[in-house]
């Protein structure tokens, strides 16, 4: 068994983290404990690469084509980030959006929402909130934010896309927008190592298999690895959907209900469960909940 300050030695001695991982536990794909443990692992070094002029340039353009696609499908009152990282996609996102809106970010990584924070206050962003949160069980309520975007966040989570895309799909009020490796559009060097490294296949397929509907499927402009080329969904929610408006936006994972926000804590009424707020950030994966239901007695 090796333990987390095991493999923290190991990742700096240059090993990658998942491929040993899954080698250990017998895993094709990435669970995820092992996403946790190997992005966890990973903190700072996207904060790090952004000293480097051209991965700077890069992330700027990158980010900036993600704001002009979203401000061309409508004029979001709110957006998230599913899978934020640290937080160096939101930030290009929400400069080149140049506007007032309400932005959102989840990790499954504590270590990288805490980054996170501190990227975007030293990039003068302020208006984000941002919470630990699984993809396979969102910590937002049903149709709580106009766009939802990913960028490669499911990508380690090969098996699970379409638990991934219900849930996505749950919480976007207009539209879904995904920049997630192109399996179907790569050639077989990339495949090869998509699936070497348990990557998400065939999210057009997936979400078409779900009824949504998909208004574009194409390779993204900007790349940073050629064998791991980005492509562009956009999924469109019903305009019935557009007209609804969730009265609050964080939510229980286990129950999707509102949370209360008492004693340093954010508490469910429905599933009788305080998630703890550590460093200033709300952990709300469901396993992160503690079960007290006489919580709300300490307050009375
Ligand atoms: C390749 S990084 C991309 C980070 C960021 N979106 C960006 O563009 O820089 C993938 C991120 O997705 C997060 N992630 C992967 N699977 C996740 C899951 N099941 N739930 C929540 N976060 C997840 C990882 O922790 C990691 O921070």
């Amino acid at each position: 068994m090796l333990t987390a300050r095991e493999l923290k030695d190991r990742y700096a001695a240059g090993e990658n983290i998942g491929e040993l991982l899954r080698k250990v536990r017998g895993e094709t794909r990435n669970t995820p404990e092992i996403i946790e443990l190997s992005y966890d692992l990973q903190t700072g070094s996207y904060i790090l690469a952004m000293q480097d002029p051209a991965m700077r340039e890069h992330k700027r353009l990158y980010a900036t084509e993600i704001a002009r696609v979203i401000l061309s499908l409508c004029d979001p009152r709110s957006v998230l980030e599913a899978g934020c990282g640290e937080a160096t996609t939101p930030s290009g996102v929400l400069a080149a959006m140049g506007r007032d809106i309400q932005a959102f970010g989840f990790d499954i990584s504590w270590s990288r929402v805490a980054w996170a924070v501190r990227w975007l206050a030293a990039e003068q962003v302020e208006q984000a909130t941002l919470c630990t949160g699984s993809l396979l069980q969102i910590p937002f309520a049903d149709d709580s934010i106009d766009v939802v975007y990913t960028s490669h966040s499911i990508e380690p989570n090969g098996g699970n896309e379409a638990s991934i895309l219900l849930e996505l799909f749950r919480v976007t009020r207009r539209f879904l927008v995904l920049l997630e490796p192109g399996y179907e559009l790569s050639g077989p060097e990339a495949r090869q190592r998509m699936d070497h490294h348990g990557y998400c296949r065939n999210l057009k397929g997936v979400a078409e298999s779900l009824g949504d509907s998909v208004l574009a499927h194409e390779p993204f402009p900007h790349i940073a690895n050629p064998l791991n080329p980005t492509a562009i969904a956009i999924i469109a929610k019903s305009q019935s959907a557009g007209s609804r408006q969730s009265s609050f936006v964080l939510a229980c994972p286990k129950t999707k209900s509102p949370l209360d926000d008492l004693g340093g804590a954010l508490f469910s009424a429905e599933a009788l469960t305080v998630y703890p707020g550590i460093g200033g950030i709300a952990c709300l994966r469901a396993e992160n909940g503690i079960l007290a239901s006489k919580y709300l007695d300490m307050f009375a």
